[in-house]
């Protein structure tokens, strides 16, 4: 960790005045709320909180890959094996109001936030009710589903209007337009979206045009809608994968409702 150096460039751009908020990393000023220097030589943006990693003259997420320390290369993380069922939470350290907040499933929508709505008929089903408190999911080569019991599953997809949710239980009804494909979920790393160009996920407030329900809405970014879902006050965060430790047979919810 080279410190000293960017304190004295700090102190030096005070004295300049105009400059006061900038460092330097070898022969580039940069500012520090939007930029991570390495080795006093590269500079990598700040995205979702994240500052990017450096390797081999390439920036990278923490959340989507990582740099063999042997060869200096940078390659995928791997995907979890089909079907491990994992939770998301959100992270962007720069936002307090939304960092590590658990996603969750309310009204065949998710939340970054909020409480997990899930139902079980007790009486045909029993003991064999699971918990139904955290909002579980699985994917599969692409497609990502909910961890749940109910016959014929709750498949998870990216709605037209950029808004995840899922389908109802009993229900194959999918919004026209919706991606059902094109998600991973990398083991130790993220829940990404490879439909949208890298452009990442937000979560919008409850009063921005794309909210609802009182808790932060996850939505997709995309190029085109970058610009308005920043105007409306939605939070750039990445979503991490935690496995659930459980058991085989072990569901997250009967249904999530
Ligand atoms: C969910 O319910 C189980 C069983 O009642 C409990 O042990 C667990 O702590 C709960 N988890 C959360 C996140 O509320
Ligand atoms: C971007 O998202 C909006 C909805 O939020 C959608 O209407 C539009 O088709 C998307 N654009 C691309 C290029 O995917």
């Amino acid at each position: 960790m080279v410190r000293s150096p960017l304190i004295t460039a700090s102190i030096l751009a005070g004295i300049n005045g105009a400059l006061a908020a900038l460092l330097t990393c070898g022969p580039f000023q940069y500012d520090p709320a939007q930029y991570v220097c390495w080795s006093n030589a590269f500079l990598c943006p700040i995205k979702a909180g994240e500052p990017l990693s450096y390797c081999a003259g390439a920036c990278y997420s923490k959340f989507m890959y990582t740099c063999s320390p042997q060869t200096n290369t940078l390659s995928l993380l791997p995907t979890l094996p089909p079907g491990t069922p994992f939770r998301l939470s959100a992270s962007n350290p720069s936002e307090p109001g939304v960092h590590g907040l658990p996603v969750s499933a309310t009204g065949l929508k998710l939340y970054v936030g909020g409480t997990t709505s899930s139902y079980c008929p007790v009486a045909q089903v029993g003991a064999a009710c699971p918990a139904g408190n955290t909002t579980q999911f699985v994917a599969f080569d692409g497609s990502v589903s909910m961890n749940v019991l109910v016959p014929g599953g709750q498949a998870a997809y990216l709605g037209p209007d950029s808004i995840m949710g899922y389908t109802q239980a009993h229900s194959a009804y999918i919004p026209e337009g919706s991606k059902r494909t094109g998600f991973a979920a990398y083991a130790g790393g993220g829940f990404v979206n490879l439909n949208s160009g890298g452009w990442g996920w937000v979560a919008c407030p409850s009063t921005s045009p794309v909210g609802g329900g009182g808790y932060w809405r996850l939505v997709a970014r995309n190029e085109t809608t970058a610009g308005e879902l920043a105007v409306w006050g939605c939070r750039e965060v990445n979503l991490k994968v935690e496995v659930v430790d459980q058991r085989p047979g072990e569901f997250g919810a009967w249904q999530y409702a």
